[in-house]
């Protein structure tokens, strides 16, 4: 499943983070420290992990728990990995796969947050490829496109401005993509349902499908 996610923080939120991220305590360095051997050679970004990009991290998490559209589509059990990442004039990152395992850690789903507006940079857009094509994103900030962690993608070179984004990965309690979005699926019928006050008799069975099967498929 692929999906964008808007308005995960607010425009004043993005505001407060990009200038703490604009400062010394932000602590960017090149991005290749933290590049499998694979990824290294086609990585070329920054990466911050000062204080600040600390705090906007631990920001960002709690925004992105608290979004129920991924909550239903990542069924996030932990965060893996979070980075803040920017690509300045010059820089891009090649076509790689992220690891499979970070620190241990499956990684099920991946996500970038843009936080630079769209028209302050030139280039930049994450691209996800699949058989079917490719797919190109460059957001508004503060909005998110969440996508499996087994896609092949790069970041198109940035010919002009700053790309400023964080990135993240998931370990879901679902481990498989096409339970993720049967659940998905069930979590959009029973949204329906409660709009359309339906009786609670078809709720309640809605909900204990829906239920039953997180209950077969769900790694605590
Ligand atoms: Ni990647």
């Amino acid at each position: 499943m692929l999906i964008q996610i808007a308005d995960v923080l607010t425009p004043d939120v993005v505001a407060a983070l990009r200038e703490s991220l604009a400062g010394e305590a932000a602590g960017f360095s090149p991005g290749k420290a933290t590049a499998g051997w694979a990824a290294r050679d086609v990585k070329n970004n920054e990466q911050a992990s000062g204080p600040a990009a600390q705090a906007a991290i631990e920001q960002v998490k709690a925004a992105i728990l608290g979004n129920a559209l991924f909550q239903s589509a990542a069924r996030p059990k932990t965060f893996v990995k979070l980075l803040v990442s920017r690509y300045k004039p010059g820089m891009a990152y090649g076509t790689h796969v992220d690891d499979a395992l970070m620190g241990g850690v499956r990684t099920d789903m991946s996500f970038t947050l843009f936080l630079a507006e769209p028209e302050s940079y030139e280039g930049g857009a994450l691209v996800i490829e699949s058989p079917d094509g490719e797919s190109d994103f460059k957001l508004l900030p503060g909005h998110l496109v969440l996508y499996q962690t087994t896609s092949l993608h790069h970041v198109a070179e940035v010919t002009k401005g700053e790309r400023l984004a964080i990135v993240g990965w998931v370990r879901s309690f679902i481990r498989s993509p096409e339970q993720r979005e049967v659940l998905f699926e069930m979590d959009q019928v029973i949204a329906k349902l409660r709009e359309a006050q339906a009786p609670r008799e078809d709720m309640n069975h809605a909900l204990k499908v829906r239920n039953s099967l997180l209950r077969m498929w769900a790694e605590d």
